[in-house]
């Protein structure tokens, strides 16, 4: 079971689309399902849930609502982060955009992330997960190599949420599963890793 210094590692997802039955969402929880079944403890942070801002327009950071600091603080205690988005116009939505810009390097430098994307396309979301995987190295987050498109998403996925194709399926866990142990041996102390 991965941890770190005795607590189960923890995977936070966040998901850049707030479409009431969206499927970034349901291959998210499938993700971290990935996480949990290896021993993570794990949340799908809901970004309609957070009163956020865009960044930039209130002048003083200290106006910024609660939830900001709020979402701020989940993500800086997780050791691990998926993100995932939809691919609009060939990139990744300004929701989750505009999340990350309200955040940094205190909640992503050092950590494991890992990324989803969906498309409404045949063609997938490449452009989503190339330009996410950039996003991650800015924020000097090491991001697994291991991440995961899912093409036409309104066939994709069953009234449940979950993916008609198993292989799919798997890979999605797969990169859920990665994040987590990825982040529990970045996370091991030297004596551990002798
Ligand atoms: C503004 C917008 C732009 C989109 N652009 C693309 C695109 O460039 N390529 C594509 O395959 N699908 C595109 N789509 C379709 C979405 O990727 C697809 O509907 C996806 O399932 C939405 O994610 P969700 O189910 O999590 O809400 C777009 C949808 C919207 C609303």
């Amino acid at each position: 079971m991965p941890q770190t210094q005795n607590k189960p590692i923890a995977v936070v997802a966040l998901c850049g689309s707030l479409r009431e039955g969206s499927s970034t969402h349901a291959a998210l929880r499938i993700a971290l399902s990935g996480a949990e079944e290896v021993g993570a403890a794990v949340e799908l942070l809901e970004l309609g849930a957070y009163q956020l801002v865009f960044q930039g327009s209130v002048s003083n950071e200290a106006d910024y609502p609660p939830d900001v600091f709020a979402l701020r603080e989940k993500v800086k205690r997780a050791d691990g982060i998926l993100l995932g988005s939809p691919e609009y116009h060939g990139s990744f939505s300004g929701v989750l955009k505009s999340a990350l810009d309200l955040m940094g390097f205190a909640e992503f430098e050092d950590k494991v992330i890992g990324l989803v994307g969906v498309s409404g396309g045949r063609m997938g979301a490449a452009n989503a997960l190339s330009m996410l995987r950039i996003v991650g190295t800015a924020l000097r987050a090491w991001v697994v190599p291991n991440d995961v498109s899912i093409p036409r998403s309104s066939e994709a996925f069953d009234a449940h949420g979950n993916l008609h194709d198993a292989e799919l399926a798997a890979r999605v866990k797969s990169v859920g599963r990665d994040v987590a142990l990825f982040a529990a041996m970045h996370n091991q102390t030297p004596e551990q890793k002798t």
